[in-house]
């Protein structure tokens, strides 16, 4: 069991080591007592009331003018009623008012785990998970908000989203509905974010939370390559292994913010939702409206702590499908090696070299179809082109197989070139005001994902090409940010709601396509890691987390990335030297050990690569295979930190702590240097652990205190590979 209540508005959410605590007071406002480790004791005694000019008071609280909801900690904080801080919840009823005054009316505990209609979310079976629901109620418009906590107490999980129902007789219109809104009262907090650019993504920056609100949020209709939908709020002296921490992240692939505020008690409200700035929703009497969910986690050991309870929990609740544990298929994609310029010739001599070198799937990447030679054209037009795929797709999956390789194939369906047949007969399929020029981003535009007849023709298409031959693999790509919000299927007061019916419409439509091809591995992608999120994780059990395929940057991106995301999502290939967006050359080993921290593959014309090269490849997949479960499976630490320190290093640990293998880059080498040592993590002290390289033992409480020496480096960006298995 992990919700308590007293049955008097008092309740408690206890995972396996953390606790969390609501309080419905005697005027039915919903307080947050607490998150933190488990105490087991009411920690309603840490609030105080202090009376803070210019902070109202409720009418029923008469001139008690401690109470205050400006100041006390709220659960689910409302607009217009005189709290001045971030309101979760925002609606504008008929008459114009904005007022929600919501108060405690009930609550239901379930076993297991409550799921969104048309929305990814966590899942979980009866034994694994626990729902609490608590309803609150404005009275005066009969507006219902529906409180929900998913609790998966071996992961120290608790999920969040919240339902708003129109009980009332008259519509309303939401402006802003968060799915998670917690209120700090005490304590010194930091937050990091995780911020970037297009081949730059997820880089961590932490900063003191300032008096204000800080944001990170987007507006681009995905979750970005400029901020992810996750955060971090930690204590100053919160490392990898020590201090405390509490993270989010957010079940959502479009746009969303997040925001967290210093008031002016230094109490800290930080919320998670859907991006106000690009959302509304019209509710009707009797409609109610779910938000997407949020997921929270606690630590008292640090992030590493943080990480694994996050890496579990999307791995194995959020990842789907035949592929969500299985081994990955170690790939060759021909986009590096050809970009548009290929015809089944060269992808066959591509496959050819890949195959007798071991490499399990060849993916066809951009420009198979319609007319396509650049990228000015074609996207919608979803059949072969058979001026550069001759005897069509059939008779290259065929050749493909022949030579032992699985066949995946690369699509971008959410887009539409204003070249394409699709575009000459539906121009209002596409997203875009009327009289109004569309912006093009890569010189395309977006179709109007919400539409029915869209998600049906894209279905269909797919559909057809995925059954014309034996395809085993789907990337899923999106290039460009959303604008010009329209859809001609909407009358004007419904505009608003496009953004968020477009994410409805695709999750729809994956919903359809990865049930109906269950066998099909899908990977997503958005411009490399543009829409790198636990929304599209939950249909696509790897995405391409970078066009960065520079090893060196590829360190940071990955170190970024491994906060919340497990290694396991993450899609990572070698590719040539000079590299295409860096034109740095690093060791082919360097490239691949990189490469090994996700779902490892080749990215290059392997034809290209000299006969100790091709040696090292048939190598490096040997190894991927035979490490890939401990790398997918284990337990991942980051020993050092890429953006401050001279080396990337990174370990797996197997759940029972009997096999560790530590991969890495020192970055420069410099003459007479002193061989560095770094701290293993998550190893049992008392063991004794064998290098399988050299035969030397250490001491779990050696290689975790006192570390290990990294290898003498020669040359710039030098690998580390340290295999260690338990000898006792
Ligand atoms: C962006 C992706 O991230 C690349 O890997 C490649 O698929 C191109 N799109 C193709 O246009």
């Amino acid at each position: 069991m992990a919700v308590y209540t007293d049955n008097h508005g008092f309740f408690s959410i206890v995972t396996k080591n953390t606790e969390y605590q609501i309080q419905a007071d005697k005027y039915g406002v919903l307080k947050h007592i607490w998150y933190g480790s488990k105490v087991n004791a009411d920690m309603s005694y840490l609030l105080n009331y202090p009376d803070v000019g210019f902070s109202g008071n409720p009418y029923d609280a008469g001139n008690d003018r401690r109470y205050s909801l400006n100041t006390l900690p709220l659960e689910y904080s409302c607009d217009g009623i005189g709290d001045y801080r971030i309101p979760a919840v925002s609606v504008i009823h008929s008459n114009g008012s904005k007022a929600l005054d919501l108060r405690y009316k009930d609550y239901k505990i379930t076993k297991g785990k409550y799921s969104i209609n048309g929305l990814p979310a966590v899942y979980a079976d009866e034994n694994d998970a626990e729902t609490l629901e608590i309803t609150l109620c404005d009275t005066a418009t009969k507006t219902e908000v529906i409180l929900r906590y998913g609790v998966i107490e071996k992961y120290d999980i608790i999920t969040r989203c919240a339902v708003i129902r129109n009980c009332g007789e008259k519509s309303l219109k939401i402006k802003r509905a968060s799915s998670l809104c917690i209120d700090i009262p005490q304590g010194e907090w930091e937050w990091i974010h995780f911020h970037g650019r297009h081949t730059l993504e997820r880089i961590p920056e932490r900063q003191p939370i300032f008096h204000g609100i800080q944001e990170s949020s987007s507006t681009r209709g995905t979750s970005s390559h400029q901020q992810n939908p996750s955060v971090i709020l930690c204590s100053p002296d919160c490392t990898e292994t020590n201090g405390e921490c509490i993270g989010a992240f957010f079940v959502y692939s479009g746009s969303f913010q997040i925001q967290t505020e210093l008031d002016q008690l230094g109490q800290i409200r930080l919320t998670m939702g859907l991006n106000p700035e690009l959302f509304e929703w019209n509710l009707n009497s009797g409609e109610e409206f779910e938000t997407p969910e949020a997921v929270m986690t606690y630590s008292n050991k640090g992030f590493s702590k943080l990480s694994y309870n996050f890496h579990k929990i999307i791995r194995e609740n959020i990842c789907r499908g035949k592929y969500k544990l299985a081994e990955r298929p170690v790939l060759i994609n021909n986009w590096e090696a050809t970009y548009f310029d290929f015809d089944d010739e060269k992808i066959l001599k591509i496959a050819e070299q890949a195959s007798k070198l071991g490499v399990d799937m060849l993916v066809l990447d951009d420009g198979w179809f319609g007319k396509r030679d650049d990228d000015n054209s074609g996207l919608g037009d979803w059949f072969v082109n058979n001026n550069k795929i001759h005897g069509g797709l059939k008779s290259l999956t065929e050749k493909i197989k022949n030579m032992g390789m699985k066949f995946g194939i690369w699509f971008e369906p959410e887009m539409i070139s204003e070249d394409s047949e699709l575009y000459r007969k539906h121009p209002d399929w596409a997203i875009q005001i009327p009289d109004r020029k569309p912006m093009r981003g890569r010189f395309q535009l977006v179709l109007d994902m919400s539409r029915e007849d869209v998600q049906n023709y894209l279905f269909d298409v797919m559909s057809k090409i995925l059954k014309s031959a034996d395809i085993s693999y789907v990337k899923w790509d999106m290039n460009r940010s959303i604008s010009d919000w329209y859809s001609s299927e909407l009358d004007s007061e419904h505009q608003g709601e496009l953004p968020h019916r477009y994410m409805l419409g695709l999750y729809a439509l994956l919903e359809r396509l990865t049930g109906e091809f269950p066998d099909i591995l899908f990977e997503g992608c958005s411009g490399g890691g543009g829409r790198f999120d636990a929304g599209m994780l939950y249909y696509c059990p790897q995405i391409w987390c970078s066009d960065d395929t520079d090893a060196f940057e590829r360190t940071k991106i990955q170190y970024g990335t491994s906060y919340i995301y497990p290694v396991s999502a993450v899609g990572s290939h070698v590719s040539t030297v000079p590299n295409h967006q860096t034109g740095r050359i690093t060791p082919i080993e360097t490239r691949a050990v990189t490469a090994m921290a996700g779902s490892f593959g080749y990215e290059l014309d392997l034809n290209t690569l000299s006969d100790d090269e091709k040696t090292a490849v048939t190598e490096q997949i040997k190894r991927f295979k035979k490490y890939g479960s401990l790398i997918h499976n284990g337990n991942y630490y980051r020993l050092t930190n890429p953006l401050k320190d001279k080396s990337a290093v990174w370990s797996y640990v197997s759940e029972s702590m009997d096999e560790i293998l530590v991969h890495g880059i020192i970055y420069r080498t410099e003459p007479n240097m002193n061989r560095k040592t770094v701290k293993l993590a998550g190893l049992d002290e008392s063991a004794e652990y064998m290098n399988t390289e050299n035969g030397k033992f250490y001491k779990g409480s050696a290689l975790m205190n006192g570390g290990i020496l990294l290898p003498e480096s020669w040359g710039d960006y030098y690998p580390i590979e340290i295999h260690l298995i338990k000898a006792n």
